[in-house]
Formats: structure tokens, sequence, C-alpha cells
């Protein structure tokens, strides 16, 4: 028995912020921004507004396509590291908005990575007899977390939440193979001290300073490349498919130019390769969830397609999933 992605959800904060809009109050310019990263607006999370509903309504969209109740959910698996609080688990915040009770609801913490290491966590269990219908939730805000003085990180990220609907079921389809990877000495490479999203987005004051997210942007690219490569290759061997059969991949959207040389290093076609980064900017978590549910949209998904969803965040951690559409 394994499982398979039936349905999937997204859903953004209201605002959207341009390059240009960004230009206003920092120095930075949208030709900067566009060529060094691919991004061209992103939406940011105000005060006034929910993660945790945000991610409601990106779940309750994948439930309602997967033809089943929320009540018929088995678990409740977050990729996250913007919960609204320390505790309790975003998972539960989850849960109680969508009117469950008394299944398991936890969060993973992965940073970038989390929706690929909770696809993998839920897809385990599912193998494992333990669930037959699972949530699986990608939702981050670091842009509550960034420092808006800093403009090598402040003009990065966006929010956004992505859901998924797994079911089990025997036969071929659904996840063929997931691997995870961690590399802690790494860790300095991108780190936020601060917890709690509600609390940040409450305050007047912005992150300034030692609380914000912090970053080594030149050394976590080339790691990055490499390690979402490797990644890929493994889990392709782990699958026993070639990567020449992979229909479409649809990697973390940190940078259009990682996502390009990761390809270009897989020899991936780039019509092969799913890119939104323009739009959303880097959504942590829900980058994943949110591509793969455009790309669904878009048409760019087939039944029986071979589906390569990869990532790498801070942690520093990366994986990624091969899934048989
Ligand atoms: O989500 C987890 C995974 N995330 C990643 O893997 C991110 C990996 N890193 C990156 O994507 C890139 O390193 C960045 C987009 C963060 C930065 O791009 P870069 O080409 O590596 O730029 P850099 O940090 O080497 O900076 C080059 C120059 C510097 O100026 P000087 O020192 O050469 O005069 C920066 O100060 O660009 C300057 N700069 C900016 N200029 C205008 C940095 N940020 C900006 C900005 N606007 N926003």
């Amino acid at each position: 028995m394994g499982s398979r992605i039936v349905a999937t959800g997204r859903a953004l904060p209201r605002t959207a912020v341009s390059n240009q809009e960004l230009q206003r109050f920092m120095d930075t310019s949208d030709e900067w921004i566009k060529s060094r990263t691919g991004i061209g607006t992103r939406y940011t999370l105000r005060s006034g507004e929910s993660l945790a509903e945000i991610a409601t309504a990106a779940s309750r969209t994948a439930i309602d396509r997967a033809g089943i109740k929320a009540t018929d959910l088995d678990a409740i698996i977050v990729g996250t590291v913007s919960s609204e609080y320390t505790f309790p688990s975003f998972a539960c915040q989850i849960q109680t908005q969508l009117g469950v009770d008394s299944i398991p609801a936890f969060d993973v913490a992965a940073a970038c990575s989390g929706f690929v290491y909770a696809l993998s966590v839920a897809d385990t269990s599912m193998r494992a007899g333990d669930f037959r219908r699972v949530l699986v939730v990608g939702a981050d805000a670091l842009s509550t977390f960034v420092d808006w003085t800093d403009r090598r990180t402040a003009v990065l990220f966006g929010d956004g939440a992505g859901a998924a609907v797994l079911v089990s079921e025997p036969g071929t389809r659904g996840v063929l193979a997931s691997l995870l990877r961690s590399s802690g000495r790494h860790w300095e490479l991108l780190s936020c001290r601060a917890t709690g999203v509600r609390g940040t987005l409450d305050s007047e004051v912005r992150r300034e300073s030692e609380d914000a997210i912090k970053m080594k942007g030149p050394e976590l690219f080339k790691i990055a490349v490499k390690s979402m490569e490797e990644v890929c290759r493994q889990v392709a061997k782990r699958a026993g498919i070639e990567l020449d059969d992979v229909s479409l991949v649809v990697g973390h959207q940190a940078n259009r130019r990682i996502i390009n040389a990761v390809a270009e290093r897989l020899g991936v076609a780039f019509e092969k390769v799913f890119i939104n980064v323009d739009r959303y900017g880097n959504t942590s978590a829900a980058s994943v969830p949110i591509a793969l549910d455009e790309a669904i949209e878009q048409g760019r998904v087939h039944d029986g397609d071979l589906v390569m969803l990869n990532a790498c965040g801070g942690g520093l951690t990366w994986g990624a999933n091969l899934l048989r559409w």
C-alpha cells in the first residue's frame, strides 16, 4: 500500500508587493532583484491577517477537490517554521479551524524543505498502515521575520500556504520514493532566532538585528544547487527510474538561477521545470505545494507523469519526492 496526492490547494495573503514598491524605501532595484533572483512580486502577511486562516483556506480547497470531508482525515502534518505561537503547533490550529478533532496533528520544522519532509513522513506512515487519508500542508510567513533594512534578505521572501490530500492506495501511482537530508553544521548559512509569527505581526516594532533572518546567500547558493542535484539523482535511483523520464520538476522557488542550475546539472530540459518564483518570491515550505497546485491548474501534470519535488532550506535541510501522477 502506498500513498497518492489526489488534490491540492493554495492560498495567499491579500497584499502583493512589487519590486518597485520595495525600491521606494530600500536601496534596491527591480533590475537587481529580477536579474539575481527572478522575483517580480511577492505576497506579504499584514497585521490583522492570520497565516493559520490562509493555511486553512488552502486546506479546504484541497479537501473539497478531493471530494472528502475534513472529518474523513486521519492526520494533519504541516511543514512550517512560522507557527503563530511557539505552541500550540500550527497543525493543531489548522485542525481546529477545519472543525476536526482527535486525529494526530503535528508540525515538521525543516524550513524551506518543510513540505518535502512532511510529505515523506505522511507517505511513510501511510505505508505502515497508520493512516488512510492525510492532509499535508506547507505554510510560512518569513516576510514577518526579515529585517526590512537588510536588502540582502528582505526582497526575497513572500508568504503563503499550499496543501495536498494524500490517500493510501495500492498500485503503481503515488509517491514512489522520498529522500531527506540534513546538515546541522551549516546552520549559520540561514537562520532566524525569532519565534511566533503572532507576536511578530502584532508588535509595532519590525524585526531588526539579532532576531531577524540571517543568510549567507552566496555560500548557500552553491550548497543548495549541489545538494538538490544530488538528492534528485539519489531519489531517482531509489525509485529505479531514469531522470530522462521525469516529466516535470517542481522545485523550491528560492531563486530562478538556482532552479535553472539544478535543472542544467541534472540534464533536465527547461520546459520540464516549473517556475513561479517571479510572482511569489521564496515562500519557504509553501513554495513546493503552491507551485504544484499551479502546475496542475495550468495542465502541466498528466496521469502517469513522473513528477519530481525538491527543496533545500535552513538547517540545512534538503530532500526530494518522486511521484507517479
Ligand atoms: O530558501 C532557502 C534556500 N535559499 C537559497 O538557497 C538562497 C541562496 N542565495 C541566493 O539566492 C543569492 O545568493 C541571493 C539572491 C541571496 C544574493 O544574490 P548574489 O548574486 O549571491 O548576490 P551577493 O549576495 O553576492 O551580492 C552581490 C552584490 C553586493 O554588492 P557588492 O558588495 O558587490 O557591492 C550586495 O550588496 O549585490 C548587492 N545586493 C543588492 N543590491 C541591490 C544584495 N542584495 C541586493 C538588493 N538590491 N536587494
